[in-house]
């Protein structure tokens, strides 16, 4: 599905044609995937993270090993072993060859959050806000409160990660149950962790499944409201409409799905300089049909109400669809 709405400037869509083609050689690609890397961790430093040592603690648990063995029961405990993974979802991102599948990816993903959010509002060449992950979600938070007619009892986060969308959800909607879906064990792995060290602070507790969020094998009917959060760029157009109907199934009928992502539109995007485009785009596979997702039709097709479209950040939107 591509949109008639199209953002690109032809003169961007010519270039973004040009990276693509320049990445399909493997060196090239590798080349950039790395630069990609290097980018990542020397901006980490710019907003006071030490990018390794934050995995290391992570990985250890605080303890002098390597990797805790605790990590692996963790993993056992948190992991469906007759999930089958999405073909798509079996490939490079961020730089990993294993994608999102991997210790790697798992304990680096928060303060690759952190990074890549630091510079949201201040533009790529000022120092970093170290709150720019939290903003980027208040905000986005902050929208829905605006929009939703009542404060939704019943929450799911599809794709919520190491639980970083799902923990911000509670924060915003401290009388509401969150439940999280997520594909990445690893990452549900880190989720699970950081849910019991919240609910030892006295903290409510997240449901946790591990699920494909176009079938998550959850009920029909059983939620107010799914929050799809940052996980769009990284689908092809098929996945997406899935996950779209998959969240219609299970809202009650009124209730609304909202996701936040990149906005195409931005002219963060429409002016992005071709090596930084070139970067972005070796590590996220399926931005290009991210980009050219008409995600109002999205929405119809799947059944919804015509979304809502609101920029909230110099780089972002929030698209909320009532069933
Ligand atoms: C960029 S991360 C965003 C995570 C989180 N929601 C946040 O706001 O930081 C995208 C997440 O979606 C997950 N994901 C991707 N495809 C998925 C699918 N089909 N079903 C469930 N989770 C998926 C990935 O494993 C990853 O954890």
């Amino acid at each position: 599905m591509t949109s008639s709405a199209t953002p690109a400037s032809s003169q961007t869509r010519l270039a973004s044609r040009v990276v693509s083609g320049i990445l399909n050689i493997k060196p090239v690609f590798n080349v950039a995937k790395g630069r990609a890397r290097r980018m990542m961790v020397q901006r980490a430093s710019g907003i006071g993270l030490d990018w390794h040592e934050e995995a290391r603690k992570l990985r250890s648990r605080e303890t002098e090993a390597a990797l805790a063995p605790e990590w692996e029961q963790t993993l056992a405990e948190v992991t469906d072993p007759n999930l089958v993974f999405p073909d798509y979802y079996l490939k490079p991102f961020h730089a990993y060859e294993q994608g999102n599948l991997g210790w790697d990816p798992a304990m680096e993903v928060e303060v690759a959050s952190q990074t890549v959010h630091a510079q949201i509002w201040t533009g790529r060449d000022a120092p970093g806000d170290p709150q720019g992950d939290a903003r980027l979600r208040k905000s986005y938070h902050d929208v829905l409160k605006a929009q939703l007619p009542e404060t939704p009892q019943r929450i799911l986060d599809i794709g919520c990660s190491t639980g970083l969308s799902s923990f911000a959800l509670q924060e915003a909607f401290p009388e509401a149950q969150i439940s999280g879906v997520e594909l990445s064990p690893n990452f549900l792995a880190i989720a699970h962790y950081r849910n019991q060290q919240r609910v030892a602070q006295g903290l409510p507790n997240i449901e946790l499944h591990h699920g494909v969020g176009e079938a998550t094998g959850l009920p029909d009917e059983s939620f107010d409201h799914v929050s799809i959060c940052l996980v769009f760029h990284e689908l092809p157009q098929s996945a997406t409409m899935a996950m779209l109907k998959e969240a219609r199934r299970l809202l009650k009928p009124g209730g609304r799905c909202s996701f936040m992502d990149m906005n195409p539109q931005a002219e963060a995007y429409r002016k992005m300089p071709p090596v930084i485009l070139t970067l972005l785009k070796s590590t996220e596979p399926y931005i290009d049909q991210y980009f050219s997702l008409d995600v109002s039709r999205a929405f119809e097709l799947a059944g919804f109400e015509t979304p809502t479209i609101t920029p909230h950040t110099p780089r972002h939107r929030v698209v909320v669809g009532r069933k």
